[in-house]
């Protein structure tokens, strides 16, 4: 294995449920991401995208074949989890709506074994807010429920750049929020890349926002990847009839981004 692999699979399959109820959610892949790579995972709805992005978090575990980070099967995912952080699609859903949202960014700090002094964590959360275009004093004593739906999808990658890991692992960030807070969200994703060179995993069911982002792109159907490559050669030279499928499907805005 070349030392610069972060997750490798091998024939890696995870199932639900038995008998005539089995759903092979994730169905025989293999692949690796390199460190410092965007690598998008493309396909529609229940194709398998939120179950792989979820054994990436050592949440679940392949039934058989391999999956592993750095070498290694991920068996304790507090430990991973300070490498490996996500962003998901409902961003309400991740903060708790008692509690400011300033007093849950500094609480980020809880998945390390050894917290900053607290002068540095505030002023990690400080420059976070700045680097997603919040003024801190804005947010003072705000609570979730304070917050629309983009602020709050700005607020989780605010919690990002608090924890600067590794990895990240957007589950379709951009699905809730208008086509404005989208371009904003997608700037702050090739923020994180170029300032942190993050590793990133986008998820999405469009495949031109797909393109615009990623240095390499996972076309998903029925938990298979069906397709993977570069993005000019899997949306100029696509091969398999989903691929074809997920490019007609492009709305009209983000079409014009292929051509180029
Ligand atoms: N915890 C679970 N238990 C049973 N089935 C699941 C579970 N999670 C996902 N699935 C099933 O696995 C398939 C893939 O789901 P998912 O990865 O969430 O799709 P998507 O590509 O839309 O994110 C779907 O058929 C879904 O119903
Ligand atoms: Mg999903």
């Amino acid at each position: 294995m070349r030392n610069d692999v972060l997750f490798e699979a091998k024939n890696s399959v995870c199932t639900f449920g038995h008998g005539k109820k089995l759903v092979r959610a994730v169905d025989d892949v293999s692949f690796d991401i390199k460190d410092g790579e965007i690598v998008s995972l493309v396909g529609g709805s229940g194709c398998g995208k939120s179950v792989l992005a979820k054994m990436m978090l050592g949440l679940h575990h392949p039934n058989t074949g391999e999956f592993t980070y750095k070498g290694a099967p991920i068996t304790d995912y507090a430990v991973h989890w300070r490498e490996v952080q996500a962003v998901f699609q409902d961003p309400f859903s991740c903060f708790n709506q008692f509690f400011t949202i300033r007093s849950q960014l500094k609480a980020a700090f809880g998945i390390y074994r050894e917290k900053p002094s607290n002068s540095e964590m505030e002023e990690r959360v400080d420059q976070a807010l700045l680097a997603v275009n919040v003024k801190p004093s804005e947010l003072e004593g705000k609570y979730p429920f304070e917050l629309s739906g983009g602020q709050m999808q700005r607020m989780l990658l605010a919690r990002i750049f608090v924890l600067k890991p590794k990895v990240l692992i957007a589950d379709e960030p951009t699905s809730m929020v208008d086509a404005c807070v989208r371009a904003n969200i997608l700037d702050y994703l090739m923020k994180l890349k170029e300032e942190l060179s993050m590793t990133i995993i986008f998820i999405t069911h469009d495949i031109g926002l797909a393109y615009y982002v990623s240095d390499r792109l996972f076309i998903m159907h029925k938990g298979k990847i069906v397709e993977q490559g570069a993005p000019d050669d899997v949306t100029l030279r696509p091969k398999s009839e989903h691929t074809i499928q997920l490019l007609e499907d492009i709305p009209e805005i983000h079409k014009e981004w292929i051509k180029r």
